[in-house]
C-alpha cells in the first residue's frame, strides 16, 4: 500500500480540539497498519492571519494541491471580525474549495437512534432519517461576477452578487447525485426556483436532460427550494439524495442537520473531478459544524463530526470503504453506550469530554476492527 498524504488544517476555536482526537485515530491505524497515513499541517483562516496576515499562505495552497485528502477543522470566531474582507478566516475555505475544484459537497444528515429526542422534532419524525445532500460548491452566487458595491453619489450604494450557471456545472453536480442514488434508495430531488430565476430555469432542464440521458432508471423529482425547505421539516424521510446550488445547499443542509439533533454530528466531504490518467480526485473534508468560539478551548467539543469526516475521507479519497464503515459502526457504538458531549446530552445526564468521547469512539473501532 503507499502512503496516504494527507493535510491536517486545524483552523479555528474547537477546530484544533477535534481534529487532535482525528490524529490519535490515525495514529491508531497506523500503528495497526490498517493504513499508511503521512500528515502534514498548516494555518488555515484565523490563526493563519494571525501568523502571516493572509488566511491561507501559497505555501499552505502549494501543499493542498500536493496531498490525496485535506482534512479541514473550522475557521472563523469574532477576534477577525474587524480584518479586511479578502483576509477574512472565511476567503481561506472559499479558496480551497475553488482552487482545488471542488464542486461537489456531499453532506449526509443520518440521525443515529440514540440521538433521535435531541432533534426538534418529533422523534417518529427523524429516528432512522438518512438524507444525502449534493451541493454545487464552486459556483453560483458564491462566486459570480460582478459581486461588488458601487457607490451611486447620490447617498447611495448599490450591492451586487450574481447568481450565474453554465450547463457543464449543472451536469457534472447531478451526476454525481444519481450516481449516489444508485448506490443508496434510488431517488434524487432537484431542488431550485424556477419560477423566479433563470438560473433555476436551466438547472431543471439540464438536470432533467441528463436524467433522461444517463440515468433513467433513478426516480427523479423536482420541487421548488422554499417548498423542499419546508418539506425537509415537514417529513424528512421522504428524501434521498437531494442536489441543489451553492447558496440553497448552504442553506438546506444547516436544516437538514439539525434534523439530526446536533450540528457536532455531521461530516462533510468536497470532491473535484476524476482525473482520467490518476483515477485520483481532490478532496477536502470538514465536520459542517464551524469554529464555536463561544465553547473553544474548554475540551467540551463533540469531535464525532470531525471522525465522521476522516471516515468520509477512507471512503472517498483511499478507497477503504471497510474502515469506513467500521468508523460509523464506532461512532454508533459510543453513542449506544450512552455517551453524550454537551450539545447531545440529555438534561440531568453527565455529559463527557471531547478527549473522552475520542477515546470511546477510538475503543469501539479497535473492537470491530478486531
Ligand atoms: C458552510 C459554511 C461556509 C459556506 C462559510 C463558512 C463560507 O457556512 O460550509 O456551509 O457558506 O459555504
Ligand atoms: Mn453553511
Amino acid at each position: 500500500m503507499s502512503a496516504q498524504k494527507l493535510l491536517l488544517l486545524p483552523g479555528d476555536g474547537i477546530g484544533p480540539e477535534v481534529m487532535a482526537e482525528v490524529k490519535r485515530l490515525i495514529a491508531w491505524m497506523n500503528d495497526r497498519k490498517l493504513g499508511r497515513f503521512e500528515l502534514e499541517e498548516g494555518l488555515v483562516g484565523g490563526s493563519s492571519y494571525d501568523a502571516s496576515g493572509t488566511a491561507v499562505t501559497e505555501e499552505t495552497m502549494a501543499k493542498a494541491h500536493a496531498a490525496d485528502a485535506v482534512l479541514f477543522g473550522a475557521v472563523g470566531g469574532p477576534k477577525w471580525d474587524g480584518v479586511p474582507y479578502d483576509v477574512r478566516p472565511e476567503a481561506a475555505l472559499l479558496r480551497l474549495r475553488k482552487d482545488l475544484g471542488l464542486f461537489a459537497n456531499l453532506r449526509p444528515a443520518i440521525c443515529y437512534p440514540a440521538l433521535a429526542d435531541a432533534s426538534s422534532l418529533k422523534r417518529d419524525l427523524v429516528d432512522g432519517l438518512d438524507i444525502m445532500i449534493v451541493r454545487e460548491l464552486t459556483g453560483g452566487v458564491y462566486f459570480g461576477e460582478p459581486k461588488t458595491i458601487v457607490d451611486l453619489g447620490n447617498g447611495q450604494k448599490r450591492a451586487i452578487d450574481t447568481q450565474v450557471y453554465d450547463t457543464y456545472e449543472i451536469e457534472r453536480i447531478a451526476r454525481v447525485a444519481f450516481e449516489l442514488a444508485r448506490k443508496r434508495r434510488n431517488k434524487v430531488t432537484s431542488m431550485e426556483k424556477r419560477n423566479v430565476m433563470k438560473s433555476g430555469v436551466l438547472w431543471h432542464e439540464v438536470v432533467t436532460a441528463v436524467h433522461a440521458r444517463e440515468f433513467a432508471d433513478v426516480a427523479l423529482e423536482h420541487q421548488l427550494a422554499d417548498a423542499g425547505g419546508m418539506q425537509l421539516v415537514r417529513r424528512p424521510k421522504q428524501f434521498d439524495v437531494i442536489v441543489t446550488d451553492n447558496l440553497f445547499g448552504d442553506m438546506l443542509s444547516d436544516v437538514a442537520a439539525m434534523l439530526t439533533g446536533s450540528l457536532g454530528m455531521l461530516p462533510s466531504a468536497s470532491l473535484g473531478e476524476v482525473d482520467a490518467k490518476t483515477g485520483k480526485r481532490k478532496a477536502l473534508y470538514e465536520p459542517v459544524h464551524g469554529s464555536a468560539p463561544d465553547i473553544a478551548g474548554k475540551g467540551i467539543a463533540n469531535p464525532i463530526a470531525m471522525l465522521a469526516s476522516f471516515g468520509m475521507a477512507l471512503r472517498y479519497s483511499f478507497g477503504m470503504g471497510r474502515e469506513a464503515d467500521l468508523v460509523d459502526q464506532a461512532i454508533a457504538g459510543a453513542l449506544a453506550k450512552g455517551l453524550r458531549t454537551a450539545d447531545i446530552v440529555a438534561a440531568g445526564e453527565k455529559a463527557v469530554s471531547t478527549s473522552e468521547m475520542g477515546d470511546a469512539v477510538i475503543a469501539e473501532f479497535s473492537r470491530l476492527a478486531g
